[in-house]
């Protein structure tokens, strides 16, 4: 009889659904969709029995009675067998086992650099200061002696930041030297100054194993009467021993910067080779104008060290790049 058919395929299809659900949010889900008091299936079954003929209800009135209680038992054993999971599920969890170790976390080898450099600095009587990535013309080139047509300020060489430039009416870049901090300092405050200043810069280098376009620099700055350069190369031996062993040497060789007269670039002799770690040199005249210290009273030294450079040496990394990788085998070794 068709209409028996509807019966049977209901029930197969329950049943199922219900020996599958392993979950009590699965069971209740079946419950729902066969047996709900307001759209459950079953409902279904219900019209039929109602719209069957005389002669056929109590044969289907008896049908649906069977479907409706193997149903509503299956149900109930099926829930029984889900409690009786989770609770063997909880008795197998053997609570004296060793938990599983988290795997701590540690400071980013260059960000345990900085720390060493700022207490080694310290130590040496520097004050520690900070300045902004985001720069303007002003403390970035003009101020530092670096005149409007300088090869140093080609757009192309920098980052220039279009919507902080127009936010701020003025052009901003991201900083490409920590010397800005230099006269950010010089200008809030009256000699003595000895001050260093880590952070980040900004250049758009080709990328190698030696240039990233986002690098570190450890900036220092001491002005007071009477700074020379025998303070500079002692200061810059002290510290590079300090950090590397007492082998290290330090060599300046004649340069140029703008913000520095007479200007040197530093190398570093560390076993066989020697290493530049950065520029040096005595603060420019013009650059104590840009910030009103008077020059016939006061001279100073300053340095910009790369900060990789040491990193890379003191760690023995051969590749700038894996700093910036945060790749977790590299990052745990330190
Ligand atoms: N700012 C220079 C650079 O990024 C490094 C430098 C040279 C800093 C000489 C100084 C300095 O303070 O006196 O290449």
């Amino acid at each position: 009889m068709e209409i028996l058919k509807t019966f049977d395929d209901f029930e197969q299809s329950a049943l199922a659904a219900i020996r599958a659900a392993n979950t009590s949010e699965l069971l209740e889900a079946a419950r729902i969709e066969y047996m709900g008091q307001k759209n459950g299936r079953i409902r279904e079954l219900q019209k039929l029995v109602g719209q069957a003929t005389p002669d056929l209800k109590p044969q289907v009135g008896k049908r649906f009675n069977e479907v409706r209680t193997a149903v509503s038992d299956a149900l109930d054993q099926q829930q029984l067998a889900v409690q009786a999971q989770v609770r063997k599920a909880a008795m197998d969890f053997d609570v004296t086992l060793p938990g599983e170790l988290p795997r701590l976390g540690k400071l980013h080898p260059i960000t345990q650099t900085i720390a060493q450099f700022r207490e080694l600095m310290g130590r040496f009587g520097f004050m520690v200061t900070e300045g902004p990535e985001l720069e303007d013309e002003h403390h970035n080139f003009q101020a530092l002696n670096i005149p409007e047509d300088h090869p140093a300020r080609d757009p192309l060489d920098n980052f220039y930041v279009a919507c902080a430039t127009v936010a701020a009416g003025t052009p901003v870049l991201l900083r490409s030297q920590t010397s800005t901090v230099q006269i950010r300092t010089m200008e809030k405050t009256k000699p003595p100054v000895r001050i260093v200043s880590l952070g980040r810069v900004y250049r758009p280098d080709a990328i190698d194993a030696t240039h990233s376009c986002m690098f570190h620099q450890m900036e220092g700055l001491m002005v007071d009467r009477h700074v020379t350069m025998a303070q500079l190369k002692t200061v810059l031996s002290l510290f590079a021993r300090s950090f590397l062993g007492p082998d290290v040497e330090i060599r300046f060789r004649p340069s140029f910067f703008p913000f520095t007269e007479p200007s040197v670039e530093v190398d570093m002799k560390w076993g066989n080779s020697w290493m530049e770690i950065g520029g040096a040199g005595m603060v420019d005249p013009n650059v104590f104008a840009a910030v009103g210290y008077d020059p016939s009273e006061v001279s100073g030294f300053a340095f910009g060290l790369g900060i990789e450079r040491f990193c890379m040496k003191h760690y023995g990394v051969d590749d700038i790049r894996r700093f910036y990788e945060n790749d977790v085998r590299f990052l745990s070794q330190f």
